[in-house]
Parts: C-alpha cells; structure tokens; sequence
C-alpha cells in the first residue's frame, strides 16, 4: 500500500476494512490524507516556532490545505468503489526539537513523501479507471510539491545543524529505503494494477532508484 501523504511516524494504521481492494485502497487513502492534514498544519506551527523561512512556513500550510482537498476526494472515491472511509484519532501534539521534526521530515516526508508523488505520478497516467486516473491527475503536482517541501525543510535543517545530526538524517534515510525496498518485494494485486494504476514490484523498484539517483543518496 503506497499513499502519498504525510503521515505522522505516531499513527496508528487504518482499522482493518473487510471492503475490496480497491475501495480498501481508498479508505486507507483517505485516511492517510486526512491524517496528512493535521501533519502539516503542526509542522507549519513548529517551522515557525523554530524561526524557520517564511516561504517554508507558507509551503507548509498550503500544504495542509492542499491534503484536506485530497481528502475529500479520497473519501468520495472510497465512497464511489463501495467502501466507507474512516478519519484518524485527533493526534495532539506537544511541542517538538528540531533533532525530532527533522528524523520524522527525512524519512517520511523525503523519502515516503518522494516515492509516494512518484507512484501518483505514474497512476495519473496507468490507472484503467478514468475517474482515478482524473484524481491522481490532481494530486500529482501537490504531492510532488509536497516532497519538494520535504527536501527544503530538510536542506534547511541540515544547514543549522552540526555533522552529528546531518550524518543521522541520512542513515535514517538509508534504513528507511531498505524497509521501502522490503516491502516493495511483493506485487500488488492485479486489480489495484489495473484500475488504480499501481506500478508493478519492479516498476516500483525502479522509481525508488531513480529517486536515490535524484537526491544522491547514497548506498
Ligand atoms: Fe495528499
């Protein structure tokens, strides 16, 4: 299950749905995005609470506007395959230290943040669904933009922090590719191939590739 939001690292996964797979994906989509919202919006708070830039700070509430929007059609579409989308627990959230706002952004935010826009990206284009492919279409740019906000951030952070810190991001982000890559060993179901665009194992494999070629991380 691949959906591009940006999930705090404290959530608790959707509860189990007994709908079919395709409107399972959407449930867990909806329920990614909504959570998507609330991530945003305290890490908005907090990249002002840390006298970060005023564009970094921008980007982030944009972005929670951005995900409430993808929210409402992830429902829509669960609600259209015959499912029923659950929201996440409210997650209050005390303040944070950068040390933690920065692991939780280059993992998630960098690296799930930058596979998940790619996968949208190629479902905008593959899903056998039209309503789909219109809706990955939609979001494709914001997520994209999102994970660019991520690597931003994260640039941002690694600028104000010593090599202790910066040398830590980037194991984090090395250990998150593994567990990507881990998970990537196993094919969807055709069903979710087919309608909603999910790329094949392989093709996955290729754009995490791709990505640690992007961003030179490396091995
Ligand atoms: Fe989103």
């Amino acid at each position: 299950m691949s959906a591009a939001a940006r999930r705090p690292n404290d959530l608790n996964p959707p509860p189990p749905s007994d709908a079919p797979d395709v409107a399972a994906y959407f449930e867990a989509l909806a329920y990614f995005e909504e959570a998507s919202v609330d991530a945003f919006d305290a890490l908005r708070s907090e990249l002002e609470v840390h006298g970060a830039p005023r564009p970094l700070v921008a980007a982030a509430a944009r972005a929670s506007d951005d995900e409430r929007m993808h929210a409402r059609i992830a429902r829509t579409l669960a609600m259209r395959f015959g499912g029923r989308p659950s929201l996440p627990p409210a997650a209050p959230r005390g303040a944070r230290t950068l040390e933690e706002i920065a692991l939780e952004n280059a993992t998630l935010g960098c690296i799930r943040g930058s596979y998940g826009a790619a996968v949208v990206r190629v479902q905008a284009v593959r899903a056998s669904d039209p309503v789909v492919r219109a809706a990955m279409k939609r979001l494709a740019p914001e997520e994209a933009r999102h994970a660019e906000l991520a690597w931003a951030v994260h640039g941002w952070i690694c600028a104000r922090t010593g090599p202790l810190v910066r040398d830590a991001l980037i194991t984090a982000q090395r250990d998150e590719l593994v567990v990507l890559g881990e998970e990537l060993m196993f094919e969807h179901d055709a069903v979710l191939i087919d309608v909603i665009g999910l790329p094949t194992a392989n093709q996955a494999r290729a754009l995490v590739a791709r990505l640690v070629q992007e961003r030179r991380i490396a091995a």
